[in-house]
């Protein structure tokens, strides 16, 4: 299998409530190393241009206020098939769907405060990682 990078958000609720120990966890369990991280309170402006593709989106304007009511932890996490192992781990989009052992069905709390994002494929994945972070402050290992 291919080793891969995958951008990820710990979400404001999450971060509110504590669980960034518990969902690094999550992470390092199924094999994701967490190869950049920081924290970060992201702007309007950058929430707006991060989600841009859902500017159209009944949701949008709801989602950038969510995702600039607090603090966020971003991070980039390497492993075998990573963007689909992490897309599997947060379980679905909407909480109450989600599987259970899934970081949101055990942490999160609606379809907009659901904890975490994960990149969809690797295109998004590039751009998402790139919109964050430069590459002098990934540690592959
Ligand atoms: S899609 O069509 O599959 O791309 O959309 P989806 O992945 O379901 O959602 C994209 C992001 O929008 C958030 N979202 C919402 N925010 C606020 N309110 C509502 N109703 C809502 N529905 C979806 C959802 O959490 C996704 O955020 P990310 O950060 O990508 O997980």
């Amino acid at each position: 299998m291919a080793i891969e990078r995958t951008f990820s958000i710990v979400k404001p609720d999450a971060v509110a409530r504590d669980l960034i120990g518990k969902v690094y966890s999550r992470f390092e369990s199924a094999g994701l190393k967490i190869v950049a991280s920081k924290m970060i309170h992201m702007t309007k402006e950058q929430a707006e241009g991060f989600y841009g593709e859902h500017k159209e989106r009944p949701f949008f304007p709801n989602l950038v206020e969510f995702m600039t009511s607090g603090p966020v932890m971003v991070q980039v996490l390497e492993g075998d098939n990573a963007i689909a192992k992490n897309r599997e781990i947060m379980g679905a989009t909407n909480p109450a769907e989600a599987a259970a052992g899934t970081i949101r069905h055990d942490f999160a709390k609606s379809i907009d405060a659901n904890s975490v994002h994960g990149s969809d494929a690797p295109a998004s994945a590039a751009r998402e990682i790139a919109y964050f972070f430069e590459e002098s402050e990934i540690f592959s290992r």
